[in-house]
């Protein structure tokens, strides 16, 4: 666990980045780590842990599918100028990024970007979040809600330790994760995680972040970000 002010960039991680090219793929440099993962349930259903199910060969520089359609996924084939991909970036002030919605606690604060939701669900277990964070004098309560914030791709939940004032992050390796969760048929995000600058078609840097999750379907309304959207309602 670490807070954010303890995020730094190394010599050897500088050039990894991912950047987002118009009406096509992100193009991906540096040599950054793919990986794919799935959700997994626990007994009672809720979503609990992450399975490492599949580690890619590292590649210097790749492009990464961002329009849903290629034959070769992850990867992009060159389909999105065939279908005429329309990924216009729509993200960009992300007024919401200012503005969450904060839920006080005794021990805890929590940070509630709706806007990211990803629908990974790890923080509906053991009542919810929410109510965790309320009763955050409770020492499992604490551990709990902790734990289902830093589970959360997107970075939607943050949490904040009142004492010290800092969010509390994950600390994770810099990489690029493939979201399955094969219990509900769902085809998750791109997790970009560990602090990999994430660039606009149009040369500008988006909010650095701990986690962010992007599109990887073509059909958010918050492009380059994923908003749900994969979600068949
Ligand atoms: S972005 Fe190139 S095939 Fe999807």
């Amino acid at each position: 666990m670490k807070d954010q002010s303890q995020q730094e960039e190394t010599p050897a991680d500088k050039e990894m980045r991912v950047t987002v090219t118009k009406n096509g793929p992100y193009i991906i440099s540096g040599g950054v780590p793919l990986i794919q993962q799935e959700i997994c349930n626990d007994d009672e259903g809720y979503c609990r842990n992450w399975k490492v199910t599949k580690n890619y060969p590292v590649q210097e520089t790749y492009a990464l599918c961002r329009c849903g359609h290629s034959q070769n996924k992850p990867f992009c084939d060159g389909t999105h100028s065939k279908i005429n991909f329309n990924g216009t970036e729509k993200a960009g002030s992300e007024p919401y990024l200012k503005y969450p919605l904060v839920i006080k606690g005794p021990e805890l604060d929590l940070l509630d970007y709706e806007n990211l939701c990803v629908h990974a669900r790890f923080c509906m277990r053991a009542g919810g979040i929410w109510g965790l964070t309320e009763n955050s004098d409770d020492p499992v309560a604490r551990d709990t809600a902790i734990e289902e914030a830093c589970n959360c791709p997107s970075g939607r939940l943050v949490l904040k330790d009142k004492k010290t004032g800092k969010a509390i992050e994950p600390d994770l390796e810099k990489s690029i994760v493939i979201i399955e969760y094969p219990a509900r048929g769902e085809h998750g995000p791109l997790w970009v995680r560990g602090g990999i600058p994430v660039v606009s078609s149009d040369g500008k840097p988006y909010t650095f972040r701990n986690r962010v999750t992007l599109c990887r379907c073509g059909k958010s309304m918050n492009k380059p970000f994923c908003d749900g959207s994969h979600i068949q309602h």
